[in-house]
């Protein structure tokens, strides 16, 4: 009998309680590894003033909170909505925003197949006054669509990111959407988000992963395809909505008229740094440009004043 298939781990040993000692860290050693929290610009107007971090003025050694001036560098994002709420335009934006810095970027497209996704990008990338030929090559299109073994196997498209980022050393990775991942299957959503959340943490980028709603889920919740599983994993998640203006009611709290079509934006949670917290309106320029408004609380605010003045 072949003694080694003895040896595998079928046997009382492999059942039996084990010290899994590279899992402890001591505190001082953990943030020895640990990235500095820092700001990266979207390339979105008005998103990079919503995050901060705490830290202690030299001068009068009390604690003030410092703007970040940019999303979480490292930050896994999940970018949730239901469709024609912006979504894609925002991820299309901080693609070619941290394209256009030397930065190199991968956009893996699930829904429209590559040639289509690029002409998205360039038509960004002009609205945002930038000139795509000078930075195209820093962004790197793995087309998911026209592929059904990327879109259906997770292994290959692991696979093939490593490809992609030990070839191109890319930093930033757009997936829209990562509901086209797991489409029929919605069961899998946790277990398909988990591995890619992981995948982003080991290859240390800076991630935003879109997300579907379904015409079911409220839309101001971070509830997606999936249920909760996708914002659970995750580090951030950003909601975005749309609210069609048909009564007198809604005219006067958003400060807008009846047939109005209103965008709002809000931050749901983020584990690595501060945030604001509050609705904020949102626009799509006619260009299809996103840009986050004020919040929808000083709207209202600056409205009263506007009456009370006159
Ligand atoms: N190139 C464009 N120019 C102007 N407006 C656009 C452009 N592309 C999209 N839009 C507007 O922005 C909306 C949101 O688009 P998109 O980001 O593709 O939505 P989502 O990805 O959330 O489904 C569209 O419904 C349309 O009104
Ligand atoms: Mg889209």
């Amino acid at each position: 009998m072949d003694k080694g298939f003895e040896k595998k781990p079928y046997g009382e040993e492999y059942f039996k309680p084990q010290v899994v000692k590279e899992a402890v860290w001591l505190g001082g050693e953990a943030l020895k590894k640990a990235p500095k929290i820092e700001g990266v610009p979207s390339g979105i107007e008005g998103l990079d003033e919503l995050f901060f971090k705490a830290e202690v003025d030299p001068q009068t050694g009390k604690v003030v909170k410092k703007p970040l001036g940019g999303i979480p560098k490292y930050a896994v994002i999940n970018l949730t909505g239901v469709s024609d709420t912006g979504k894609s335009l925002m991820a299309e934006q901080f693609a070619v925003k941290r394209a256009s810095e030397g930065e190199k970027v991968v956009f893996v497209t699930v829904e429209s197949p590559a040639p289509f996704v690029v002409v998205g990008l360039k038509e960004r990338a002009t609205a945002m006054g930038l000139k795509f030929e000078e930075f195209e090559n820093n962004l790197v299109i793995v087309d998911a669509a026209s592929n059904h073994r990327l879109r259906n196997n997770l292994p290959d498209l692991l696979e093939t990111l490593a490809f992609v980022y030990k070839t191109y050393k890319v930093k930033y990775t757009v997936i829209d959407s990562i509901t086209g991942l797991y489409e029929a299957k919605e069961m899998m959503a946790r277990q398909v988000v988990r591995q890619l959340f992981n995948f982003m943490k080991k290859w240390y980028q800076t991630a935003i992963f879109v997300s579907q709603k379904r015409s079911g889920h409220e839309e101001l919740s971070a509830e997606a395809a999936g249920g909760y599983a996708v914002s659970h994993v995750v580090d951030c998640t950003f909601v975005v909505a749309k609210e069609l203006v048909l009564t007198h009611y809604q005219a006067k709290l958003y400060g807008a008229e009846i047939g109005d079509l209103v965008r709002f934006f809000r931050i749901d949670g983020c584990r690595l740094c501060g945030h604001d917290t509050r609705l904020h309106l949102m626009e799509i320029t006619e260009v299809g440009l996103v840009k986050i408004g004020p919040p929808l609380s000083e709207v209202r605010k600056r409205k009263y004043q506007k009456k009370e003045g006159t």
